[in-house]
């Protein structure tokens, strides 16, 4: 297969890269402010809120499928992990995340190419804690509106696509997420780690395996690809710790209702349905981060 990575340079697209290659397929990336560094893809520029790019980019290289991972704003803060430094709906560009996402729409289908677009769990409240395919999109952040702003238009335009909501995207030591536990417990970065803000975080491996066979497969609309352990954000950081032989006793921690910080606080994704079509399992964070680190 011919298969586009829109934002290959960021760490799922990494990822995606990767085993998208290694599986023996023709594949490009896309960067916007420095190409990738992973082996086995064509890097090429791009930023997707420049509609004509993106169409000549997708006509040029005639995919079968494009996944688009790119998004604007800072993933590991907008998860709010800790308060320092940290805004209450992380860093959000609208037309990257929004605007993006039908350009990309409206390419794939000029050109006949599969959609599979990467949404995340920050589509929800919270207040239904627990949230299957079919739950009706209800942020509170402007990082979740512009998610689901996305999410709808992709929809819209190409009612084939899938639609892969996520949760944290933890790996091997280079997510944001992992980068912020050295951090905190090096006493480098000021905040903490919340004990009610609770997510479902999901390895990078299994989530690029899952995106991939939901590439190839007949899936479409809305599916949940996040890990099976519903943990807190310091739960998490603790595991983290752990596999990576840090003191946890040494991560600053809690309660993100005491801070007054406006977002969601305890969203899990129900992925049953999803899981039940996938061959690659979803692994939790308590599975996968009791096994040592694999450097890739
Ligand atoms: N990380 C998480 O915990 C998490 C949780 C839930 C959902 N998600 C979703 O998963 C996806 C991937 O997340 P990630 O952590 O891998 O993100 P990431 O590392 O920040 O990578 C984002 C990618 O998008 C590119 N990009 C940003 N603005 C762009 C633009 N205007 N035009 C074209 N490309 C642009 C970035 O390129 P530059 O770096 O050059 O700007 C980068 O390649 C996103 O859709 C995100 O919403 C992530």
């Amino acid at each position: 297969m011919r298969i586009l990575i829109v934002g290959g340079s960021g760490f799922l697209g990494s990822e995606l890269v990767r085993q998208a290659a290694a599986e023996g397929h023709a594949v490009a990336a896309t960067w916007r402010t420095r190409p990738g560094t992973a082996a086995g893809a064509d890097w090429l520029p791009l930023d997707v809120r420049d509609r004509t790019a993106v169409l000549d980019l997708i006509g040029a290289f005639g995919p079968d499928v494009v996944v688009n991972t790119a998004s604007g704003g800072n993933m590991a803060s907008g998860g709010n992990m800790a308060s320092g430094g940290n805004t209450a709906s992380g860093g959000s560009d609208w037309v990257t995340t929004a605007v993006g996402a039908a350009h990309v729409a409206v390419a794939s289908a000029a050109h006949g190419a599969r959609l599979v677009h990467v949404s995340s769990d920050a589509v929800f409240s919270g207040e239904a804690v627990t949230y299957a395919e079919d739950r009706v999109p209800d942020p509170v952040t402007p990082y979740g509106a512009a998610k689901a702003a996305g999410e709808a238009a992709v929809q819209a335009i190409t009612p084939t696509a899938v639609i892969a909501r996520t949760s944290l995207i933890i790996g091997d030591g280079g997510s944001g997420h992992e980068r912020l536990v050295h951090g905190l417990a090096s006493g480098g970065v000021k905040g903490m780690l919340f004990t009610d803000d609770v997510r479902c975080p999901v390895h990078v491996r299994d989530l690029a395996a899952a995106l991939l066979e939901l590439a190839s497969s007949d899936r479409a609309g809305v599916q949940h690809a996040a890990g099976a352990d519903a943990v807190s954000r310091y739960e998490l950081g603790c595991l983290v710790a752990r596999r990576n032989g840090i003191d946890p006793a040494r991560l600053p921690y809690g309660r993100r209702a005491d801070t007054g910080l406006r977002g969601p606080l305890d969203v899990r994704l129900d992925c049953g349905l999803t899981q039940r079509h996938l061959t690659t399992r979803l692994r939790g964070a308590r599975e996968f981060l009791a096994q040592p680190r694999i450097s890739t």
